[in-house]
Protein backbone atom coordinates (compact mmCIF):
# COMPACT_ATOMS: atom_id res chain seq x y z
CA UNK A 1 0.00 0.00 0.00
CA UNK A 2 1.00 3.58 -1.12
CA UNK A 3 -0.01 5.92 1.83
CA UNK A 4 2.08 8.57 -0.35
CA UNK A 5 1.56 8.59 -3.78
CA UNK A 6 2.90 11.94 -4.25
CA UNK A 7 6.10 11.67 -3.11
CA UNK A 8 8.72 11.64 -5.63
CA UNK A 9 10.17 8.29 -5.51
CA UNK A 10 14.26 9.94 -4.81
CA UNK A 11 13.05 11.15 -1.26
CA UNK A 12 12.49 8.87 1.72
CA UNK A 13 9.36 9.65 2.62
CA UNK A 14 8.55 11.02 6.17
CA UNK A 15 7.88 8.54 8.85
CA UNK A 16 4.35 8.54 9.60
CA UNK A 17 3.08 10.47 12.50
CA UNK A 18 1.68 8.91 15.11
CA UNK A 19 -2.14 8.62 16.38
CA UNK A 20 -3.77 7.19 19.79
CA UNK A 21 -6.72 6.90 20.88
CA UNK A 22 -8.64 4.76 23.74
CA UNK A 23 -12.09 3.47 24.46
CA UNK A 24 -13.55 2.31 27.66
CA UNK A 25 -14.68 -1.24 27.35
CA UNK A 26 -18.68 -1.34 27.50
CA UNK A 27 -19.51 -4.82 25.37
CA UNK A 28 -20.64 -4.65 21.77
CA UNK A 29 -20.66 -1.10 20.52
CA UNK A 30 -23.82 0.58 18.85
CA UNK A 31 -24.51 3.04 15.38
CA UNK A 32 -23.47 6.51 17.67
CA UNK A 33 -19.53 4.67 18.47
CA UNK A 34 -19.13 4.04 14.74
CA UNK A 35 -20.02 7.01 13.38
CA UNK A 36 -19.00 9.09 16.11
CA UNK A 37 -15.38 7.49 16.09
CA UNK A 38 -14.81 4.12 14.97
CA UNK A 39 -15.38 5.32 11.38
CA UNK A 40 -12.55 7.73 11.77
CA UNK A 41 -10.33 5.45 13.42
CA UNK A 42 -10.29 3.17 10.30
CA UNK A 43 -10.01 6.55 8.18
CA UNK A 44 -6.95 7.38 9.81
CA UNK A 45 -4.99 4.05 9.43
CA UNK A 46 -3.87 5.06 5.82
CA UNK A 47 -2.26 8.45 7.00
CA UNK A 48 -1.01 7.76 10.16
CA UNK A 49 0.86 5.25 12.22
CA UNK A 50 -2.40 4.42 14.62
CA UNK A 51 -2.13 2.95 18.13
CA UNK A 52 -5.79 1.86 19.73
CA UNK A 53 -6.35 0.59 23.14
CA UNK A 54 -8.84 -1.05 25.43
CA UNK A 55 -8.88 1.75 28.23
CA UNK A 56 -9.56 -1.17 30.35
CA UNK A 57 -8.36 0.72 33.68
CA UNK A 58 -10.57 3.86 32.53
CA UNK A 59 -13.31 1.12 33.04
CA UNK A 60 -12.11 0.75 36.69
CA UNK A 61 -12.32 4.79 37.02
CA UNK A 62 -16.44 4.52 37.56
CA UNK A 63 -17.39 0.89 37.54
CA UNK A 64 -14.41 -0.91 39.79
CA UNK A 65 -17.40 -3.41 41.05
CA UNK A 66 -18.10 -5.03 37.81
CA UNK A 67 -15.47 -7.77 37.41
CA UNK A 68 -17.96 -9.78 35.76
CA UNK A 69 -18.19 -8.71 32.38
CA UNK A 70 -15.17 -6.82 31.99
CA UNK A 71 -13.33 -9.60 29.40
CA UNK A 72 -16.52 -9.78 27.81
CA UNK A 73 -17.25 -6.31 26.96
CA UNK A 74 -13.47 -6.38 25.89
CA UNK A 75 -13.52 -8.56 23.29
CA UNK A 76 -17.16 -7.75 22.04
CA UNK A 77 -15.70 -3.99 21.79
CA UNK A 78 -12.68 -5.41 20.04
CA UNK A 79 -14.65 -7.54 18.01
CA UNK A 80 -16.33 -4.65 16.72
CA UNK A 81 -13.36 -2.45 15.77
CA UNK A 82 -12.23 -5.30 13.64
CA UNK A 83 -15.19 -5.92 11.74
CA UNK A 84 -15.32 -1.97 11.31
CA UNK A 85 -12.49 -2.63 9.09
CA UNK A 86 -9.71 -1.66 11.98
CA UNK A 87 -6.52 -3.39 10.31
CA UNK A 88 -4.40 -4.90 12.34
CA UNK A 89 -2.06 -5.43 9.80
CA UNK A 90 -1.95 -1.29 9.81
CA UNK A 91 -3.07 -0.08 13.68
CA UNK A 92 -1.34 -1.63 16.66
CA UNK A 93 -4.40 -2.77 18.86
CA UNK A 94 -4.00 -3.80 22.43
CA UNK A 95 -5.39 -4.05 26.21
CA UNK A 96 -4.17 -1.04 28.29
CA UNK A 97 -3.87 -3.40 31.77
CA UNK A 98 -1.72 -5.42 30.08
CA UNK A 99 1.11 -2.74 29.61
CA UNK A 100 2.00 -1.90 33.58
CA UNK A 101 4.52 0.74 31.86
CA UNK A 102 1.19 2.76 31.84
CA UNK A 103 0.94 2.91 35.32
CA UNK A 104 4.44 3.28 35.86
CA UNK A 105 4.09 6.54 34.09
CA UNK A 106 0.80 7.40 35.77
CA UNK A 107 2.71 6.98 39.28
CA UNK A 108 5.60 9.34 38.32
CA UNK A 109 3.66 11.88 36.71
CA UNK A 110 1.33 12.25 39.41
CA UNK A 111 4.31 12.77 41.96
CA UNK A 112 4.39 16.85 40.70
CA UNK A 113 1.24 17.20 39.06
CA UNK A 114 -0.66 19.53 41.33
CA UNK A 115 -4.00 18.64 43.09
CA UNK A 116 -5.76 21.50 41.22
CA UNK A 117 -4.75 20.72 37.90
CA UNK A 118 -7.36 17.70 38.50
CA UNK A 119 -9.80 19.21 40.00
CA UNK A 120 -10.55 21.84 36.99
CA UNK A 121 -10.98 19.11 34.78
CA UNK A 122 -14.55 20.04 33.33
CA UNK A 123 -15.58 16.24 33.55
CA UNK A 124 -14.63 15.82 36.71
CA UNK A 125 -17.44 17.60 38.19
CA UNK A 126 -20.00 16.95 35.24
CA UNK A 127 -19.12 13.50 36.11
CA UNK A 128 -19.81 13.29 39.58
CA UNK A 129 -22.79 15.44 39.04
CA UNK A 130 -24.29 13.20 36.14
CA UNK A 131 -23.73 9.80 38.00
CA UNK A 132 -24.94 10.91 41.06
CA UNK A 133 -25.52 6.89 42.10
CA UNK A 134 -21.98 5.72 41.74
CA UNK A 135 -19.57 7.35 44.53
CA UNK A 136 -16.75 8.92 42.69
CA UNK A 137 -15.52 10.34 45.51
CA UNK A 138 -12.18 7.77 44.84
CA UNK A 139 -9.19 8.75 43.87
CA UNK A 140 -8.90 6.47 40.90
CA UNK A 141 -11.45 8.74 39.81
CA UNK A 142 -9.45 12.23 40.47
CA UNK A 143 -6.71 10.72 38.92
CA UNK A 144 -7.85 9.72 35.34
CA UNK A 145 -7.09 11.84 33.42
CA UNK A 146 -3.57 12.02 34.64
CA UNK A 147 -3.84 8.50 33.68
CA UNK A 148 -5.27 8.86 30.31
CA UNK A 149 -2.09 11.49 30.08
CA UNK A 150 0.29 8.60 30.68
CA UNK A 151 -1.51 6.45 28.07
CA UNK A 152 -0.76 9.40 25.34
CA UNK A 153 2.66 10.85 26.59
CA UNK A 154 3.93 6.55 26.75
CA UNK A 155 3.72 6.53 22.88
CA UNK A 156 4.78 10.33 22.00
CA UNK A 157 1.75 10.39 20.55
CA UNK A 158 0.89 13.40 17.56
CA UNK A 159 -2.62 13.26 17.74
CA UNK A 160 -5.04 12.11 19.48
CA UNK A 161 -9.02 11.92 18.36
CA UNK A 162 -11.25 12.74 20.67
CA UNK A 163 -14.60 14.00 21.13
CA UNK A 164 -15.23 17.46 22.42
CA UNK A 165 -15.97 16.21 25.67
CA UNK A 166 -11.93 15.15 26.15
CA UNK A 167 -10.36 18.31 25.27
CA UNK A 168 -9.28 19.36 27.95
CA UNK A 169 -7.63 15.78 29.61
CA UNK A 170 -5.57 16.93 26.10
CA UNK A 171 -4.88 20.20 27.30
CA UNK A 172 -4.15 18.02 30.91
CA UNK A 173 -1.57 16.18 28.73
CA UNK A 174 -0.08 19.05 27.17
CA UNK A 175 0.72 20.75 30.37
CA UNK A 176 1.78 17.41 31.95
CA UNK A 177 4.21 17.05 29.29
CA UNK A 178 5.38 20.33 29.39
CA UNK A 179 6.27 20.86 32.95
CA UNK A 180 7.91 17.14 32.80
CA UNK A 181 10.18 18.68 30.23
CA UNK A 182 10.65 21.91 31.88
CA UNK A 183 11.68 19.85 35.33
CA UNK A 184 13.79 16.95 33.60
CA UNK A 185 14.48 18.03 29.99
CA UNK A 186 18.20 17.82 30.45
CA UNK A 187 20.02 14.57 30.23
CA UNK A 188 22.53 14.52 33.22
CA UNK A 189 25.25 14.06 30.63
CA UNK A 190 23.36 15.76 27.89
CA UNK A 191 25.98 17.99 26.64
CA UNK A 192 28.45 15.51 26.19
CA UNK A 193 25.91 13.30 24.21
CA UNK A 194 25.03 16.56 21.86
CA UNK A 195 28.74 16.85 21.60
CA UNK A 196 28.81 13.11 20.22
CA UNK A 197 26.48 13.41 18.24
CA UNK A 198 27.55 16.09 16.40
CA UNK A 199 30.92 14.39 15.97
CA UNK A 200 28.78 12.04 13.95
CA UNK A 201 27.98 14.52 11.51
CA UNK A 202 30.35 14.84 8.23
CA UNK A 203 32.77 16.86 9.01
CA UNK A 204 31.70 20.37 6.87
CA UNK A 205 27.79 19.81 8.27
CA UNK A 206 29.31 19.20 11.96
CA UNK A 207 31.24 22.67 11.48
CA UNK A 208 28.27 24.55 9.89
CA UNK A 209 26.24 23.26 12.77
CA UNK A 210 28.38 24.64 15.26
CA UNK A 211 28.44 27.79 13.81
CA UNK A 212 24.73 27.73 13.15
CA UNK A 213 24.29 26.63 16.66
CA UNK A 214 26.32 29.59 18.02
CA UNK A 215 25.07 32.16 15.94
CA UNK A 216 21.38 31.59 16.45
CA UNK A 217 21.81 31.27 20.57
CA UNK A 218 23.90 34.45 20.49
CA UNK A 219 21.07 36.41 17.56
CA UNK A 220 18.58 33.91 17.20
CA UNK A 221 16.32 34.42 13.85
CA UNK A 222 14.37 31.88 12.13
CA UNK A 223 15.56 31.40 8.98
CA UNK A 224 19.02 30.75 10.74
CA UNK A 225 17.16 28.04 12.80
CA UNK A 226 15.70 26.98 10.04
CA UNK A 227 18.88 26.67 8.10
CA UNK A 228 20.85 25.21 11.15
CA UNK A 229 18.20 22.49 11.50
CA UNK A 230 18.43 21.26 7.83
CA UNK A 231 21.71 19.95 8.65
CA UNK A 232 20.82 17.61 11.27
CA UNK A 233 17.73 16.66 8.49
CA UNK A 234 20.21 15.55 6.18
CA UNK A 235 22.22 13.93 8.24
CA UNK A 236 21.90 10.24 7.42
CA UNK A 237 24.09 8.84 10.01
CA UNK A 238 21.57 10.23 13.26
CA UNK A 239 20.00 8.22 15.47
CA UNK A 240 15.92 9.33 16.29
CA UNK A 241 17.33 10.15 19.92
CA UNK A 242 20.23 12.04 18.61
CA UNK A 243 18.19 14.16 16.18
CA UNK A 244 16.30 14.99 19.09
CA UNK A 245 19.19 16.08 21.30
CA UNK A 246 20.85 17.99 18.57
CA UNK A 247 17.79 19.82 18.16
CA UNK A 248 17.64 20.96 21.75
CA UNK A 249 21.05 21.61 21.64
CA UNK A 250 20.71 23.97 18.76
CA UNK A 251 17.81 25.76 20.34
CA UNK A 252 19.56 25.16 23.90
CA UNK A 253 16.70 23.96 25.34
CA UNK A 254 17.94 20.28 26.12
CA UNK A 255 16.06 17.44 25.41
CA UNK A 256 11.92 16.82 24.80
CA UNK A 257 11.61 13.70 26.37
CA UNK A 258 7.44 14.05 26.34
CA UNK A 259 5.80 15.19 23.56
CA UNK A 260 3.16 17.24 23.33
CA UNK A 261 -0.15 15.89 21.96
CA UNK A 262 -2.29 17.68 19.52
CA UNK A 263 -6.25 17.12 19.96
CA UNK A 264 -7.49 15.52 16.83
CA UNK A 265 -11.55 16.68 16.17
CA UNK A 266 -13.00 15.39 13.03
CA UNK A 267 -16.11 17.06 11.81
CA UNK A 268 -18.60 14.01 12.64
CA UNK A 269 -22.20 14.14 11.82
CA UNK A 270 -23.24 12.75 15.05
CA UNK A 271 -25.94 9.98 15.00
CA UNK A 272 -28.43 10.38 17.78
CA UNK A 273 -30.29 7.23 19.49
CA UNK A 274 -33.62 6.20 18.49
CA UNK A 275 -35.71 8.61 20.51
CA UNK A 276 -33.34 11.64 19.80
CA UNK A 277 -31.23 11.54 22.66
CA UNK A 278 -27.29 10.29 22.39
CA UNK A 279 -27.80 7.19 21.77
CA UNK A 280 -26.20 5.02 24.87
CA UNK A 281 -26.70 1.46 25.83
CA UNK A 282 -28.11 2.18 28.68
CA UNK A 283 -30.65 4.45 27.31
CA UNK A 284 -32.26 1.63 25.68
CA UNK A 285 -32.34 3.73 21.94
CA UNK A 286 -29.19 2.29 20.66
CA UNK A 287 -28.64 -0.50 17.45
CA UNK A 288 -26.13 -2.49 17.83
CA UNK A 289 -23.70 -2.69 15.20
CA UNK A 290 -23.96 -6.38 14.41
CA UNK A 291 -27.54 -6.04 15.39
CA UNK A 292 -30.04 -8.57 13.76
CA UNK A 293 -31.27 -7.00 10.74
CA UNK A 294 -35.21 -7.91 11.67
CA UNK A 295 -34.36 -6.22 15.04
CA UNK A 296 -32.79 -2.65 12.62
CA UNK A 297 -36.42 -2.94 10.75
CA UNK A 298 -38.28 -3.49 14.16
CA UNK A 299 -36.39 -0.33 15.93
CA UNK A 300 -36.48 1.94 13.31
CA UNK A 301 -39.71 1.24 12.53
CA UNK A 302 -41.27 1.86 16.15
CA UNK A 303 -39.16 5.47 16.44
CA UNK A 304 -40.98 8.29 16.95
CA UNK A 305 -41.30 10.66 14.49
CA UNK A 306 -42.20 14.18 14.55
CA UNK A 307 -45.58 13.99 16.80
CA UNK A 308 -47.50 16.57 15.09
CA UNK A 309 -48.32 13.57 12.16
CA UNK A 310 -51.14 12.30 14.23
CA UNK A 311 -52.08 10.97 11.24
CA UNK A 312 -50.63 10.00 7.68
CA UNK A 313 -52.39 13.25 6.61
CA UNK A 314 -50.91 15.83 8.39
CA UNK A 315 -47.87 17.48 7.28
CA UNK A 316 -44.73 16.97 9.51
CA UNK A 317 -41.86 19.04 9.71
CA UNK A 318 -38.63 17.04 9.66
CA UNK A 319 -36.67 19.25 11.94
CA UNK A 320 -38.72 18.08 14.79
CA UNK A 321 -38.21 14.45 13.94
CA UNK A 322 -34.99 12.09 15.03
CA UNK A 323 -35.65 9.82 12.07
CA UNK A 324 -34.42 13.25 9.87
CA UNK A 325 -30.99 12.72 11.84
CA UNK A 326 -30.78 9.35 10.33
CA UNK A 327 -31.39 10.68 6.57
CA UNK A 328 -28.62 13.20 7.39
CA UNK A 329 -26.13 10.51 8.01
CA UNK A 330 -27.73 7.48 5.87
CA UNK A 331 -29.26 9.37 2.64
CA UNK A 332 -28.30 11.18 -0.15
CA UNK A 333 -29.32 14.63 -1.69
CA UNK A 334 -32.24 13.22 -3.74
CA UNK A 335 -33.33 11.09 -0.59
CA UNK A 336 -33.80 13.91 1.72
CA UNK A 337 -34.84 16.27 -0.91
CA UNK A 338 -37.99 13.60 -1.30
CA UNK A 339 -38.39 13.39 2.60
CA UNK A 340 -38.60 17.29 3.29
CA UNK A 341 -41.06 17.67 0.64
CA UNK A 342 -43.02 14.03 1.00
CA UNK A 343 -42.75 15.24 5.07
CA UNK A 344 -43.76 19.16 5.29
CA UNK A 345 -47.02 18.17 2.74
CA UNK A 346 -47.75 14.96 3.83
CA UNK A 347 -46.71 13.48 0.42
CA UNK A 348 -45.39 10.06 2.32
CA UNK A 349 -45.98 8.05 4.93
CA UNK A 350 -43.37 8.10 8.05
CA UNK A 351 -43.03 4.53 7.40
CA UNK A 352 -42.50 5.20 3.88
CA UNK A 353 -39.65 7.83 4.82
CA UNK A 354 -38.03 5.30 7.52
CA UNK A 355 -37.82 2.35 4.80
CA UNK A 356 -34.29 4.27 3.09
CA UNK A 357 -32.72 4.39 6.35
CA UNK A 358 -34.21 0.56 7.52
CA UNK A 359 -32.27 -0.11 4.10
CA UNK A 360 -29.11 1.60 4.76
CA UNK A 361 -27.88 0.66 8.11
CA UNK A 362 -28.54 -3.36 6.97
CA UNK A 363 -26.13 -2.11 3.92
CA UNK A 364 -23.72 -0.69 6.34
CA UNK A 365 -24.07 -3.84 8.68
CA UNK A 366 -23.66 -6.38 6.41
CA UNK A 367 -19.65 -6.09 5.69
CA UNK A 368 -19.45 -5.76 9.57
CA UNK A 369 -21.52 -8.79 10.45
CA UNK A 370 -19.28 -11.19 7.96
CA UNK A 371 -16.19 -9.89 9.15
CA UNK A 372 -17.55 -10.45 12.31
CA UNK A 373 -18.20 -14.04 12.02
CA UNK A 374 -15.10 -14.67 11.23
CA UNK A 375 -13.67 -13.48 14.55
CA UNK A 376 -16.68 -15.05 16.07
CA UNK A 377 -15.92 -18.40 14.78
CA UNK A 378 -12.06 -18.05 15.26
CA UNK A 379 -11.36 -16.32 19.26
CA UNK A 380 -8.27 -17.37 19.27
CA UNK A 381 -6.87 -14.67 16.32
CA UNK A 382 -8.46 -12.29 18.23
CA UNK A 383 -6.33 -13.13 21.18
CA UNK A 384 -3.38 -13.72 18.76
CA UNK A 385 -3.81 -9.89 17.51
CA UNK A 386 -4.12 -8.41 20.51
CA UNK A 387 -0.83 -10.58 21.89
CA UNK A 388 0.64 -8.64 18.76
CA UNK A 389 -0.16 -5.39 19.15
CA UNK A 390 0.59 -5.96 22.78
CA UNK A 391 4.33 -6.79 21.95
CA UNK A 392 4.57 -3.54 19.85
CA UNK A 393 3.32 -1.19 22.25
CA UNK A 394 4.99 -2.37 24.93
CA UNK A 395 8.51 -1.98 22.52
CA UNK A 396 7.41 2.16 22.16
CA UNK A 397 6.40 2.58 26.27
CA UNK A 398 9.52 0.25 27.43
CA UNK A 399 11.56 2.78 25.14
CA UNK A 400 10.04 5.96 26.75
CA UNK A 401 10.02 4.11 30.49
CA UNK A 402 13.77 3.70 30.31
CA UNK A 403 14.04 7.71 29.04
CA UNK A 404 11.78 8.99 32.18
CA UNK A 405 13.62 6.98 34.83
CA UNK A 406 16.80 8.10 33.41
CA UNK A 407 15.71 11.51 33.39
CA UNK A 408 14.22 11.07 36.95
CA UNK A 409 17.58 9.69 38.11
CA UNK A 410 15.81 7.08 38.76
CA UNK A 411 18.05 4.64 36.12
CA UNK A 412 19.90 2.76 39.25
N1 LIG B 1 -10.92 8.70 28.56
C1 LIG B 1 -11.37 8.24 27.28
C2 LIG B 1 -12.88 8.04 27.35
O1 LIG B 1 -13.42 7.93 28.41
C3 LIG B 1 -10.70 6.95 26.86
C4 LIG B 1 -9.22 7.10 26.84
C5 LIG B 1 -8.37 6.64 27.78
C6 LIG B 1 -8.44 7.73 25.86
N2 LIG B 1 -7.08 6.93 27.45
C7 LIG B 1 -7.09 7.60 26.27
C8 LIG B 1 -8.74 8.40 24.68
C9 LIG B 1 -6.05 8.15 25.55
C10 LIG B 1 -7.68 8.95 23.95
C11 LIG B 1 -6.36 8.81 24.39
O2 LIG B 1 -13.49 7.97 26.30
FE1 LIG C 1 -40.14 12.12 10.33
FE2 LIG C 1 -40.14 11.26 7.83
FE3 LIG C 1 -42.37 11.13 9.29
FE4 LIG C 1 -41.44 13.48 8.48
S1 LIG C 1 -42.17 11.82 7.18
S2 LIG C 1 -42.16 13.00 10.53
S3 LIG C 1 -39.23 13.16 8.59
S4 LIG C 1 -40.45 10.03 9.66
Amino acid sequence: MNDAPNTPLNTTPKPRQRVLSGMRPTGALHLGHYHGALKNWVRMQGEYECFYFVADWHALTTHYEERSVMERYVYDMVIDWLAAGVDPERATIFIQSRLPEHAELFTLLAMGTPLGWLERVPTYKDQIEKLKDRDLATYGFLGYPLLQAADILIYKAAFVPVGEDQSSHVELTREVARRFNHLYGREADFDTLAQAAVKKMSKADAKAFEAGRKDFQQSGGEELLARTRALIDGSGALSAADRERLEGYLRGTGKAILHEPQALHTEVRKLPGLDGAKMSKSYGNAIAMREEPAEVERKIRRMPTDPKRVRRTDPGNPEDCPVWQFHQVYSDVPTKEWVVTGCTTAGIGCLECKQPVIDAIQREQAPWRERAEKYLSNPKQVHWILEVGTERARTVARETMREVRSAMGLSY
